[in-house]
């Protein structure tokens, strides 16, 4: 052992509130779930679990699917896995960007050969539901992917139209609800989205790592045309099934095994990681504990106060209002103003975190998130607070003492039940 090696003490990581768009404070219920002893993946008290984190998930995905469970790994790790299930190479692919996120679906989609087609809005808004389904008539795309909460500019994109016009058109609707999920309304029946994919890091107030999914059967027909089980583990009528298949390109996020091991055939695929099942299960129960409506009005009522207090310091608020996401506020750093040097002096002097953002916005927004745990009155107004005493500490101008004042009146009028 080196003498540095030697010297390193327990971890020890310093307390933070943490207001960006995701990564989000865990629940302690979650964080003490978490600690529960490790099951073994086949144990039935084990599979008990998995099966209460499907129920569970299909409530909160307001869906009757079946196929409804996490992908082991971040976000992405769940929109990989649905586009590299559904894309052969040559399959067209339509994607409508209005922000960072939609960019994503198109690099994830080009990797598995996909004939990508763009539309493309300007950051800050997002898209006529008319100008989709014109784009989807033209180009005839097998998969349609679209973002409903574009944490990037904080807009968040009607999906109903959409997903009926799909339906319609015989078009597969992939949905990223990663930064809604949880937190605003994401209804995967009533909208006819296929598939949709959200994640643990954000309103659910799970730590990053899990990546629920749901799909329909229209999903499953196109997943199961493709399933090849593994050569290690193939019985040999899965090898005549697989016969003259081209199987999904991808091992880790093949959805035609995954569903093996979320099915009673429990068929070995990669080790689950059960720790995070076990905070997955946590993070549902507190959802829908607390009820999805009750849960999406205090992610409203916290949005109201915070943008309430933004707007009396004097700040502008970024980004079309009609299409605001309610758990990321987007706010314009003033001009002369150094956005990295606010949230640096916030982070060291307050212990809060906030982001800024990408591309184009880079230094000309920050964005806060209200999602799941933190998404607390009292969260709110330090948020408040101290934004206020380090834009003034950074030379900016602001109205003193307005922010609290009026995010408190927004408070007032609706107590936090
Ligand atoms: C809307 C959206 N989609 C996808 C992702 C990717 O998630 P992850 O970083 O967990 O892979 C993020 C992450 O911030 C996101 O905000």
């Amino acid at each position: 052992m080196t003498e540095h090696v030697a010297s390193l003490r327990e971890l020890s990581v310093p307390p933070r509130a943490i207001m960006t768009p995701g990564p989000v404070e865990v629940d302690p219920r979650v964080l003490r779930a978490m600690s529960m002893p490790i099951l073994g993946q086949f144990d039935p008290a084990f599979t008990q679990i998995m099966n209460e984190v499907m129920e569970m998930l299909r409530e909160t995905f307001q869906t009757k699917n079946h196929w409804s469970y996490p992908i082991d790994g971040t976000s992405r790790a769940g929109l990989e896995a649905v586009i590299a299930s559904l894309i052969e190479p040559g399959d067209k692919m339509l994607v409508p960007i209005y922000g960072r996120f939609g960019d994503l679906f198109v690099e994830i989609g080009e990797r598995y050969g996909a004939e990508i087609h763009t539309i493309t809005c300007p950051w800050g808004t997002v898209f006529d539901p008319e100008d989709i389904i014109s784009a989807i008539k033209k180009v005839r795309p097998k998969v349609v992917a679209l973002v409903h909460g574009e944490t990037s500019t904080g807009r968040m994109q009607p999906l109903a139209e959409v997903g009926l016009a799909c339906r319609e058109l015989d078009t597969l609707l992939v949905v990223d609800a990663v930064a809604t999920f949880g937190g605003a309304d994401v209804r995967v029946d009533e909208w006819c989205l296929d598939a949709v994919i959200s994640g643990g890091q954000k309103c659910l107030s799970v730590p990053s790592g899990i990546a629920p999914i749901t799909y329909n059967k229209r999903v499953e027909k196109v997943i199961l045309s493709r399933k090849k089980v593994e050569r290690g583990i193939a019985t040999e009528e899965d090898r005549q099934a697989a016969a003259g298949r081209l199987p999904i390109r991808s091992n880790y996020f093949d959805l035609s095994q995954l569903q093996d091991y979320w099915s009673e055939r429990r068929l070995n695929h990669h080790t689950e990681a059960t720790s995070m099942e076990y905070a997955l299960h946590e993070g549902l129960r507190l959802v829908l504990d607390e009820g999805l409506e009750k849960r999406f009005a205090r992610h409203r009522l916290n949005e109201a106060a915070l943008m309430a207090g933004i707007e009396a310091m004097g700040l502008e608020l970024f980004g079309d209002p009609s299409c605001k996401m309610p758990t990321v506020t987007c706010v314009l750093v003033p001009e002369g103003v150094n956005a990295d040097e606010v949230r640096s002096v916030l982070l060291n002097q307050f212990g809060i975190e906030i982001a800024g953002s990408f591309g184009s916005l880079q230094g000309k927004i920050w964005r806060i998130g209200t999602m799941g745990y933190g998404c607390r009155k009292d969260k709110v107004l330090a948020v408040l607070a101290g934004l206020e005493a380090s834009l003034i500490r950074c030379g900016a101008s602001v109205r003193r003492g307005e922010a609290l004042q009026a995010a408190m009146d927004v408070y007032d009028k609706q107590p936090v039940g």
